[in-house]
């Protein structure tokens, strides 16, 4: 059982399938319905239960107290860790992979990694990889919609809050209230927090689409990060602080394709 905006829960019921167990996946509002037949498709029964996704998480949180359910969600609360310790964990690979196939390449591993962020457990793995495996100087920077962006929020204040979020297209990331563990890393780690808007992130998709690249909404929010970042008026200054510049190599994790969430064009 889980609570997802879409690529969690895929994952989920594929798991559940593939062990023999059976899957219910809870939805908030603003879930393409492409996300939603994904997960049918894995043989997951959905559950739409409307509002935000916090509110998801937390029916799904109160239906998994029923016994001979399993609560998998992707982000922790006290009392709540073990689980989505073991998703960061499994996450973190991730990061390790693109390290390998740079080194095959023959470079020097990544500068800065834009990471797509709704609870921010995709942003723990990679603060975790490179803050302790991997090169200790990538600068690492969180990118959220400007609907949901609790790290951006969480960060001006000093400590986690839990924002409203709103309507956009990149459901994926519309979370209003960090992980738990992900937040010690964040504050002592985050080199930088992008929100994004709906349009800028359509308009960096379009990029990558003629570039061959099928990413749907948040797949293009890194791309549109990179653009608001590192181009254009105060650009210098925000280089400087990332430490970018012509011989950098710049990561943009691409988390979702176009299939199963098109863009809106
Ligand atoms: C499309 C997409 N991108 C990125 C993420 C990573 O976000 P989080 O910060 O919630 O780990 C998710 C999480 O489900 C997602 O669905």
């Amino acid at each position: 059982m889980t609570a997802t905006d879409g690529n969690h829960g895929r994952a989920v019921a594929r798991f559940a399938r593939v062990l023999g167990h059976s899957s219910l996946i809870f939805i908030p509002d603003g879930v393409h319905p492409g996300a939603v037949q994904a997960i049918r498709d894995e043989g997951g029964e959905v559950r739409e239960v409307g509002g935000s996704y916090d509110s998801a998480v937390a029916a799904a949180a109160k239906a998994a107290e029923a016994p001979g359910y399993l609560l998998v969600q992707d982000t922790a609360w006290p009392g709540y860790e073990e689980i989505p310790g073991w998703i960061v964990e499994g996450y973190s690979t991730l990061f390790a992979e693109v390290d390998e196939q740079l080194a095959l390449l023959g470079g020097r591993g990544v500068d800065l990694a834009l990471i797509p962020t709704g609870v921010g457990s995709l942003l723990q793995a990679a603060l975790t990889y490179y803050r302790v495996e991997g090169r200790a100087d990538t600068r690492v920077v969180s990118v959220e919609p400007e609907a949901a962006a609790c790290v951006a929020r969480s960060l001006a204040a000093g400590t986690p809050v839990t924002v409203e979020t709103g309507a956009t297209i990149l459901a994926g990331l519309n979370c209003g209230t960090l992980s738990m563990l992900a937040w010690p890393r964040v504050r002592d780690g985050l080199d930088g927090a992008a929100t994004v808007s709906d349009a800028s992130v359509i308009e960096a998709a379009q990029a990558l689409t003629d570039m061959g690249v099928l990413a749907g909404p948040c797949g293009g929010s890194g791309s549109a990060a990179a653009r608001m970042l590192l181009t254009g008026p105060g650009s210098a200054e925000r280089r400087a602080h990332l430490g970018v510049d012509e011989t950098s190599t710049v990561l943009v994790v691409i988390t979702e394709g176009a299939e199963a969430n098109p863009l809106p064009w």
